[in-house]
């Protein structure tokens, strides 16, 4: 994951490169390409996208649900995706900050779920990635979560002869490069759609809001909720701070650490302490709340919640009946259809 300074974060990408490049060279064909490629100054990921396209999205998706849930890609072989994104708590852990990973070391920030992320422009708290594929590479290799490299699993995808033929079929190919595994893990979360809640058959009129949820629908957004949670996903691609949240940028912290959020990829002091607006989709199994899991109720996020409002909002307290129908609204936005 993104827990790394934006420095080492960079040299992962590099690394990634260099993986695929050395893929790359294992494919006669590519060479010319590459070669080709590089006159018409076309990027070496171009010629990767161009070579091994999907063939077969269905076969794509099949192959990246089977890697999701594959303990083997990791260093110790008992960690999958599906072991922090556990699809019964809407690929969520419910625990604070996760300690799931290889080495059961805390990540020190809480796993978020994966619904509708075909919309986001950017991956992790922080924003440290803008491309689904390479944001899968993150957990693979990094050290407290999967901690595998990608030689070992190609060997290992090499080597189990049940990949051979999903691997074959989706992309119409008997070569296996990385970038195919990234691609095929990223298309099967693109499918991880919400839209069949009882709030989108509201939207889509097929039926009326319980008094409770339409009331609390109302002050969803007489309190601005939609400014940032922007129906229907309810995430805008956009950082914000949480006003309750009061950051000494001298001494206390340093570069990487979680509480800085955006500020570790962007520099810019403004940035300390923003993250990327969560969806509100499925909250009833995804608790606790917040980057840092510091809120176990959505009581307690809505007492300390929203943020960054002006002086003349702030005097103006959420009341018991505002915050028990915005509870109502919000759950209005379950949908298991995509839990299975
Ligand atoms: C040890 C637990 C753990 C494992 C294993 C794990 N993740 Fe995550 N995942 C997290 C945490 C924690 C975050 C949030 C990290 C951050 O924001 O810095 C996250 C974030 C993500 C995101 C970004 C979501 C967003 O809204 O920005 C994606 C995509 C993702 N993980 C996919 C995967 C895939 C695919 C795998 C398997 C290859 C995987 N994860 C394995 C814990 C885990
Ligand atoms: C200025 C933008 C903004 C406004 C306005 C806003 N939120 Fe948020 N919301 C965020 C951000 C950013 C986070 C994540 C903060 C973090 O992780 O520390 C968040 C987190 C949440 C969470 C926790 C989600 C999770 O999965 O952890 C809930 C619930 C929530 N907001 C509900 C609301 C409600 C209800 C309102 C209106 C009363 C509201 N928000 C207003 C930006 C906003």
């Amino acid at each position: 994951m993104n827990y790394q300074t934006s420095l080492s974060q960079k040299l992962m990408q590099e690394r990634w490169q260099i993986t695929t490049a050395m893929d790359l060279f294992k494919w006669n064909r590519s060479i010319v390409l590459l070669f080709l490629c590089s006159c018409c100054s076309y990027k070496e990921e171009h010629a990767i996208n161009r070579e091994y396209p999907i063939a077969n999205e269905q076969a794509a998706i099949e192959l990246g649900k089977k890697l999701f849930f594959d303990p083997m890609l990791s260093a110790n072989q008992e960690v999958s995706c599906a072991t922090c994104h556990q699809p019964s708590k809407s690929f969520t852990d419910g625990l604070k900050t996760t300690t799931l990973g290889v080495t059961g070391k805390s990540l020190g920030i809480n796993t978020p779920t994966l619904l509708n992320l075909d919309q986001s422009q950017f991956f992790f708290f922080d924003g440290g990635s803008s491309d689904l594929a390479s944001t899968v590479f993150n957990p693979l290799t990094h050290p407290d979560e999967m901690a595998n490299d990608m030689s070992s699993l190609l060997e290992y995808l090499t080597s189990d002869s049940s990949y051979h033929s999903k691997f074959e079929s989706a992309f119409n190919t008997d070569t296996l490069v990385t970038s195919m595994l990234l691609k095929s893990i990223a298309r099967y979360i693109e499918t991880l759609q919400s839209s069949n809640s009882r709030f989108d058959a509201y939207l889509n009129g097929d039926i009326a809001l319980l008094q409770g949820e339409q009331m609390g629908w109302f002050y969803f957004q007489k309190r601005s909720c939609n400014r940032c949670h922007i129906p229907p996903l309810f995430f805008d691609n956009k950082f914000h701070r949480e006003s309750s949240l009061t950051f000494s940028i001298k001494g206390e912290f340093k570069l990487g650490d979680k509480a800085l959020g955006r500020f570790n990829i962007s520099q810019d002091t403004m940035d300390i302490g923003k993250f990327k607006t969560p969806t509100l989709r499925n909250l009833i199994f995804t608790s606790p709340y917040m980057h840092d899991g510091r809120y176990p109720s959505l009581s307690m996020v809505l007492d300390n919640h929203p943020v960054q409002l002006n002086e003349a909002e702030k005097q103006k307290k959420m009341t018991d009946f505002e915050k028990s129908v915005i509870i109502k609204f919000l759950y209005s936005l379950t949908d298991s259809t995509v839990l299975e």
